[in-house]
């Protein structure tokens, strides 16, 4: 077997709070950033703030959080950062975040290969039995990316959001493990 955690791109790390909050307050200063990436309008968060939230969150030893830096391969940089989130444990059933920080590394592959990868490591190593994951009606770049991942429509809040003024729909994507196991790319574990 490969490393669970190692794919051709990208690999899924440590997650050190006071880099990723450094990295954070940069990428958040790029507004469309922010407006795919979260509800709340878009604003400036400090470096040393967002550390001290990370450390924090990382700190209340939650054992259904698991947090994870993404980096690149090639040069090793930090590109982003994901979250699996167990919210029932005898359902097996859990929400994933992830965020690809600079927009040069957007559309590069790297977000679908951290996605198998987490979900590689939900499946076969956490023994989930299902991943579910919002995202915005505005952003198809993140929908084919999980689409390819193996995430499946199941539903939308309608008018959910407010950006620009409108009203927008959030969509529900989830992925079952028997769905992800007949996929090729549940291959890279054999
Ligand atoms: C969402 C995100 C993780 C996806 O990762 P990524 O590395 O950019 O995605 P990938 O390159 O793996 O795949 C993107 C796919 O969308 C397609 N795509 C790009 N722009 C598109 C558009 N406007 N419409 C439709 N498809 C689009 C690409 O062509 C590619 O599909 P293909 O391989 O079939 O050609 C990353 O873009 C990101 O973090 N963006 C900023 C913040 C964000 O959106 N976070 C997610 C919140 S839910």
């Amino acid at each position: 077997m490969n490393d669970l955690l190692v794919g051709k791109l990208v690999r899924l790390a440590a997650y050190d709070p006071e880099e990723m909050g450094k990295a954070f307050s940069r990428w958040s200063r790029d507004s469309e950033y922010w407006r795919l990436m979260d509800t709340s309008p878009a604003h400036m968060p400090s470096a040393q703030g967002t550390t001290k939230f990370f450390e924090k969150e990382i700190d209340k030893l939650d054992t259904s959080l698991y947090f994870f830096g993404v980096r690149r391969l090639e040069d090793n940089a930090l590109i982003g950062e994901m979250i699996l989130h167990v919210v029932n444990w005898a359902g097996g059933d859990a929400f994933v975040g992830l965020t690809i920080g600079e927009r040069e590394n957007w559309g590069k592959g790297y977000g679908t290969e951290m996605m198998h990868l987490l979900l590689q490591y939900a499946f076969l190593e956490v023994n989930l039995r299902r991943v579910t994951l919002t995202v915005f009606e505005y952003n198809p770049r993140a929908i084919r990316s999980y689409e390819k991942a193996g995430f499946r429509h199941e539903g939308r809040m309608r008018k959910f959001l407010n950006k620009e003024g409108r009203r927008w729909d959030m969509l529900f994507m989830g992925v079952l493990r028997e769905e992800w196991m007949g996929l090729d790319t549940a291959a890279v574990v054999e």
